[in-house]
């Protein structure tokens, strides 16, 4: 089950586990655009549209995946969205809809599906983080926020359902190639902002192959690529260094913000 697979790293995931010869069940809000991402597998899939954030379609989603396959073998908690603004700017609604969005889609996904996992004595669900969950980004604060809340449900769930036959992954990437999701559309809401550079971006394909290699070997946190596994342990170990490289590469906002205009 992938939510978020009718665009970017969701459908290549969707992509990638069809190779595989998964049977999968996917879903997005937009009907329209998720009935195309599952027309475009070549394969049967079951596509329920789903808004994340409200619980009951998230029942309806996991009802869905029981009647037509009698279980749900992994949950991939992949729908997510972003935001880049200086924190002083953001508007408290645009804060508590990306919590929403972010971390109560995946904790409402977690909630439905694991009375099912626990009842099967096994299951796997993976979360697509971020590295931002890992390390705070200047400009993408509210957005780190919501991945590193995301990071930690999943350590604490990992060791609470262990015993239950449960394993919890989380992946988290660096930057994606721009051209390849939708993400930086919506995460512009503020305003156009120079990026801060990253010396490597991912394609799609290599995240969505780390997620099947990850439902394989079933580890508890993937970090891609070497750069960002790089940060992650800097991060670590000499984190006043982390701050200094952040705040010599922090991008800067060119557009007003609906705060300035308020
Ligand atoms: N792009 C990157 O550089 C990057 C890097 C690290 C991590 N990530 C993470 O990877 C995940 C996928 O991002 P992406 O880059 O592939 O973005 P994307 O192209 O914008 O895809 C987002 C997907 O999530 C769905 N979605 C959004 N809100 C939803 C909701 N409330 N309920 C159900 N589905 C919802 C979208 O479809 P609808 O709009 O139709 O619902 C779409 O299918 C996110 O969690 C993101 O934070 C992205």
């Amino acid at each position: 089950m992938i939510t978020g697979a009718s665009s970017g790293i969701g459908l290549g995931i969707a992509q990638a586990f069809a190779r595989a010869g998964a049977r999968l069940v996917l879903a997005a809000r937009d009907p329209a655009r998720l009935q195309q991402a599952a027309a475009s597998l070549g394969v049967p899939a079951l596509t329920v549209p789903t808004d994340i954030t409200h619980r009951t379609e998230v029942d309806h989603l996991v009802a869905e995946a029981i009647r037509e396959y009698g279980h749900v073998d992994i949950l991939i908690n992949n729908a997510g969205t972003g935001l880049i603004a200086p924190f002083e700017k953001i508007d408290l609604k645009d804060a508590q809809a990306l919590m929403e969005t972010n971390f109560f889609g995946p904790l409402n996904c977690i909630q439905a599906i694991l009375p099912h996992l626990i009842h099967q004595r096994a299951g796997h669900i993976i979360n697509i983080a971020s590295v931002a969950g890992l390390r705070g980004i200047p400009n993408s604060s509210l957005y780190s926020a919501s991945k590193a809340a995301l990071v930690a449900l999943a350590d604490a769930l990992r060791v609470e359902v262990h015993r239950a036959g449960i394993q919890v992954t989380t992946v988290c990437p660096g930057r994606v190639k721009l051209d390849q999701t939708r993400f930086f559309e919506t995460a512009k809401k503020y305003g156009s902002i120079e990026l801060l550079h990253s010396p490597e971006t991912l394609t799609v394909s290599e995240v969505a192959n780390a997620v099947l290699a990850a439902a394989v070997r079933r580890p508890r946190l993937v970090v891609l690529p070497r750069h960002a596994r790089l940060l992650h342990f800097f991060n670590r170990f000499a984190p006043r260094l982390v701050d200094r490289l952040l705040a010599k590469r922090m991008p800067h906002l060119t557009a007003s913000s609906p705060c300035e205009s308020r």
